[in-house]
């Protein structure tokens, strides 16, 4: 343990940082429902083997990541690195392969041991969403949209879509000799990473970010050209979609993923604006894993999106949420006053405005002024005078008036109608 400070990869979430997340999130959340996809939640832990079955024995996230512990029953358990394959467990363990097709969305903190860096961390979170049932190009253009639409909704500016199809796992094997072939022809070129992954996972060397293995693997022989007729067809029909719908894309050859499930679509949508986490999202189709994990086979497809990517991206384009602002301040002095203070503030609550009763004492100076800063359009003000008669004093905080007496019982009408009166004039109204 070191002092004080967060684990490493961790970050606290401050209010105003609470506050665009939320945004995202929310806006996130209409889009998905506006699709038809209803939101769950899975466990933020499972069994280590729904991972281990699902994720890729050489993926970089089974062999290096997972933040996994032995339980105090001897369970060994994996805190999520992903949120795809605890959907397909809870298809499964729910019995919800008679009700497919489904739609689902969901949210949450998903946890890899990375090497952190700005816009990757060992804690982040994930917008997603997993179309669970279906079979044919159009989810797979579907979720392209769904996230165009949220890009537009949020004002998001410099995504672009990257697209390519893994075609079959017949067809990655034909496609994996050759490249294996031809990535040892070349062996000597390779960096310690591609070394070890011309072994296990030939086709990751594609998606290398060092620059001196560029021209290779640019070279290296493309999985589309060994796709059959109908992942070809398949392909083209995502594409047709997007075409029609005015979604711009490039392909991408060399687009893997790093996940072992995705066969035939994949994306990414990617911005320059970040650095090297430029990935604010990606997914594709996953026909195998449902089965692989025990199930009835439920071809499916979805995609995941990094919230703390998709923020810095927002805060990039101006985009902010203003701090909730009350209703009405209560100021208060003395016991009396206290007690009407907060029965005052209860039954304004009660009609659904949003109230702050002052907290902490102080003379009535330093209350007002907390009242004025805290951006509250009025104030309701008890002291002893007010307590003594059961009466309450409202002052407007911006705008002409002064203060007024009101008994509780008239306390809501007086504050709806100056806040309503506000409003109008705001809006150059009557
Ligand atoms: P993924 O590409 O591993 O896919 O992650 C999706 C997104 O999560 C990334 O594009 C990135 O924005 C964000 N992300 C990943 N790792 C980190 C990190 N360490 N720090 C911050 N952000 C990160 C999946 O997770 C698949 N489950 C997506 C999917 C859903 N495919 C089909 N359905």
């Amino acid at each position: 343990m070191s002092g004080l400070q967060p684990v490493r990869g961790t970050r606290d979430i401050l209010p105003q940082e609470a506050r665009r997340m939320r945004h995202i999130e929310d806006t996130a959340r209409v889009v998905a429902a506006r699709f038809g996809y209803e939101e769950i939640a899975t466990p933020i832990f499972e069994f280590s083997d729904v991972f281990r079955r699902t994720l890729g024995d050489t993926s970089d996230i089974v062999t290096k990541e997972m933040y996994t512990f032995t339980d105090k029953g001897g369970d060994e358990v994996t805190l999520r690195p992903e949120g795809t394959a605890g959907v397909a467990r809870m298809l499964i363990s729910s019995g919800l392969t008679q009700e497919l097709p489904l739609k689902y969305f969901y949210r949450g903190p998903m946890f890899r041991y990375e090497r952190p860096q700005k816009g990757r961390y060992r804690q982040f979170h994930q917008i997603g969403v997993e179309a669970l049932g279906f079979e044919g190009p159009d989810i797979d253009a579907e979720h392209i949209l769904m996230c165009a639409r949220l890009w537009d909704d949020l004002g998001l500016e410099d995504v672009r879509l990257e697209l390519n199809s893994l075609g079959s796992a017949e067809e990655r094997a034909r496609h994996r000799a050759e490249l294996v072939a031809y990535l040892q022809a070349h062996e000597a070129r390779l960096d310690e990473d591609g070394k070890r992954r011309l072994l296990t996972n030939p086709l990751r060397i594609l998606d290398t970010k060092n620059p001196e293995l560029q021209d290779l693997a640019d070279a290296a022989p493309r999985l589309i050209d060994f796709l059959g007729d109908e992942s070809l067809r398949h392909f083209e029909a995502v594409q047709v979609l997007l075409k029609d719908a005015g979604v711009p894309y490039r392909i991408n050859h060399r687009l893997v993923r790093g996940l072992d499930y995705y066969n035939r679509t994949v994306f990414e949508w990617v911005t320059t604006r970040l650095g090297a986490q430029g990935t604010v999202c990606a997914g594709g189709r996953y026909d195998g894993l449902v089965e692989q994990l025990g199930g009835k086979p439920a071809p499916a497809a979805g995609f995941a999106m990094g919230v703390e990517r998709l923020l810095a991206l927002w805060r990039e384009s101006g985009g902010g949420v203003e701090r909730a602002q009350p209703d009405v301040y209560v100021v208060h002095q003395g016991e009396q006053a206290q007690r009407l203070a907060f029965r005052a503030a209860e039954a304004l609550r009660g009609y659904g405005f949003a109230v702050l009763t002052h907290c902490g004492g102080g003379s009535f100076k330093a209350q007002m002024k907390k009242a004025d800063a805290s951006g509250a359009p009025l104030a309701v003000v008890i002291g002893e005078d007010e307590a003594a008669t059961g009466e309450v004093g409202l002052k407007p905080l911006r705008g002409p008036g002064g203060q007024q007496r009101v008994a509780l019982e008239g306390l809501a009408d007086a504050v709806a109608q100056c806040l309503f009166t506000e409003e109008e004039d705001d809006d150059g109204g009557v």
